[in-house]
């Protein structure tokens, strides 16, 4: 679904992608995994077209490298970005709204908004609440939420539980393996190995802007040097 090859970026000519290679089957669960600073947000910005890269980048058989940053929803790509953003001075409903606004005015969202609900009931009992008076927690759910108005085919997360207590991102990824199991292929991007590794079913691991390790997330979570880099076991 997802091929990536060759993948190199650079900020003010300095380079920190050196040729990243990866692929998303359809209704596949990967993650990327490394410390900060190892390239994994320029990853995904580079997958969503928010900066230039050189190297293949294909969804569906389509060459994104070409495209426009704005074109990338409509082929059914949703980027859930680093940090919230949610609209704090917005309900929680028109927050979720407004991430139907790249599908056109005349676009169904009830369909959308009561499938958002159902798999966050929470959000529907404070779907009136301002935005900015929720949880950490509650936010990021938004900020999924928001992203699933879309119906997206490939949901990429860049560290959706950073700042979270650990219950909150247990009760996160519940709901990311929930969405998966509706069809929906997950990119997810974390810096929590552990917890990340545990819910997807593949896994890369991405180290100075280069992919070091690959393979079953289990197989990730057993290996050594995995272990002793990232889980300081
Ligand atoms: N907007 C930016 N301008 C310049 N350098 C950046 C920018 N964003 C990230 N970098 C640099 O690129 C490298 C990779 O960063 P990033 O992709 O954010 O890593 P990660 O998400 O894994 O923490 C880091 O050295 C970082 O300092
Ligand atoms: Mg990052």
């Amino acid at each position: 679904m997802l091929e990536v090859e060759g993948l190199h970026a650079a900020y003010d000519r300095v380079e920190v992608l050196h040729g990243v290679s990866l692929t998303v089957g359809a209704g596949e669960f990967v993650c990327v995994i490394g410390a900060n600073t190892a390239g994994k947000s320029t990853l995904l910005r580079c997958i969503s077209r928010l900066i230039p890269s050189r190297g293949r980048i294909a969804f569906m058989g389509e060459d994104l490298a070409r495209l426009p940053a704005h074109r990338v929803p409509g082929l059914g790509i949703a980027h859930v970005p680093e940090g919230r953003h949610v609209f704090g001075g917005m309900s929680v409903e028109d927050n979720l709204r407004a991430g139907g606004y790249a599908l056109g005015r005349r676009a169904d969202l009830e369909t959308p908004l009561e499938r958002i609900y159902a798999l966050f009931p929470r959000l529907a009992e404070r779907r009136d609440q301002l935005a900015g008076t929720l949880s950490g927690g509650e936010q990021q759910m938004v900020a999924l939420g928001r992203a699933l108005m879309l119906s997206p085919r490939l949901l990429v997360l860049d560290e959706p539980s950073h700042g979270l207590a650990p219950i909150v991102v247990a009760e996160l990824h519940r709901k990311l393996v929930e969405i998966h199991k509706e069809g929906v292929s997950i990119l997810l991007v974390e810096q929590n190995v552990a917890v990340s590794l545990a819910v997807a079913e593949r896994g890369y691991v991405l180290q100075s802007g280069r992919v070091v390790l690959e393979g079953r997330a289990a197989d990730l979570a057993a290996d050594d040097r995995v272990r002793e880099a990232y889980l300081g076991i």
